[in-house]
């Protein structure tokens, strides 16, 4: 059990954030919020929760660990669009590892007991042969995105080895579910409901058998809340274990509505990766966390927030 802990969440607008800071409200912990609302939105903030409208890299963050003097930080805020960053990859490492910094060396400064950082199992493997992927699996990423995760796990690695900063980094696979950005790249199950729910045609690249690990938000969420747990340190797959397809998803979305889903395929997008599911077993060895929703339980979860939220 934890007691009721000052926590900083950054990116704690946005939709694994938010998701967040509502548990850990409801925990009854005290919440604090930095995010500059690049992706998030202010009405996913919960009440309860302190907002600082601010940058990650912003030097006045320094100044809100002086005066709010954090038990633990959840770091979550993120430029999180694979294709940006091999667009701009200076901006990707600006966001990415220096904001990320700002936000690490001030947590060993204000001696916060755990940073929690949202890492990326879809992303720092790169084209695994092993499928499951173990965290043990030599991480080649494929993007500057990629990249940047798993450097900054390697400066987590190093502020805990050298200067006792504690840590945990969760190598998130495709996380889905409420509140989720429905546009651009990310999130193909939010835009797949999202063009169910509101009539419209969903788009399929290739054949629609290239696979992903889809996680529900809310396992995600106790996922990082169990990390909390002393003596958890290091990184962890964060994923089902299971590989689903595209067209796995358009037959559970058209079951759960009891009805057609429209689809056109579409040429293949150059470089895409062909599967990709995560071993989750070193994180159920340690905190015994496992996922929970199935798969079609959170997809009905997803339709009914999004028909709610049109
Ligand atoms: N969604 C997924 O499938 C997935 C998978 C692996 C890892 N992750 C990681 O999880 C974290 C949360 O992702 P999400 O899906 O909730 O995305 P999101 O875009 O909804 O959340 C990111 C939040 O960070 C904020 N932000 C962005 N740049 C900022 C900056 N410079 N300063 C302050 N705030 C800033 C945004 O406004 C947003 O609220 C990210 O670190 C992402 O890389 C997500």
């Amino acid at each position: 059990m934890f007691y009721m802990s000052k926590i900083l969440v950054s990116g704690g607008a946005g939709f694994i954030g938010s998701n967040l800071v509502d548990k850990l409200v409801e925990l009854g912990h005290q919440v604090v919020v930095i995010d500059s609302l690049f992706s998030g939105k202010k009405e996913y903030l919960n009440q309860s929760a302190t907002f600082y409208q601010l940058d990650i890299f912003s030097p006045e963050v320094s100044t809100i660990f002086a005066e709010e003097k954090f038990d633990y930080v959840y770091h979550l805020a993120a430029q999180i669009d694979v294709r940006k960053s091999v667009e701009d990859p200076i901006f990707d490492n600006q966001v990415n590892i220096l904001g990320g910094l700002n936000i690490l060396s001030n947590c060993q400064k204000y001696k916060v007991k755990k940073i929690m950082f949202a890492s990326s199992g879809g992303a720092i493997y790169g084209f695994p042969k092993e499928i499951p992927t173990p965290e043990t699996y030599p991480p080649y990423p494929v993007s500057p995105y990629g990249i940047n995760k798993l450097s900054f796990e390697k400066y987590l690695n190093y502020y805990y080895r050298v200067l006792g900063q504690e840590y945990v980094a969760l190598r998130l696979a495709n996380v889905y579910g409420p509140r989720q950005y429905k546009g651009g790249e990310a999130g193909v199950i939010s835009i797949f409901v999202d063009n169910a729910v509101n009539g419209k045609k969903s788009y399929i690249y290739g054949d629609g058998f290239q696979t992903r690990d889809y996680i529900y938000v809310d396992d995600v969420v106790n996922a990082f809340i169990s990390a909390m747990t002393d003596g958890v340190i290091g990184e962890f797959n964060i994923g089902t274990g299971v590989e689903k397809n595209l067209l796995d998803i358009i037959l559970a979305i058209e079951n759960a509505l009891d009805q057609k889903v429209e689809v056109e395929y579409l040429e293949p997008k150059m470089g895409e990766e062909r599967r990709s599911c995560l071993d989750f077993s070193r994180v159920q060895d340690a905190i015994g966390w496992k996922p929970q929703i199935d798969f079609n339980q959170g997809i009905k979860k997803t339709i009914n927030w999004s028909k709610n939220n049109k």
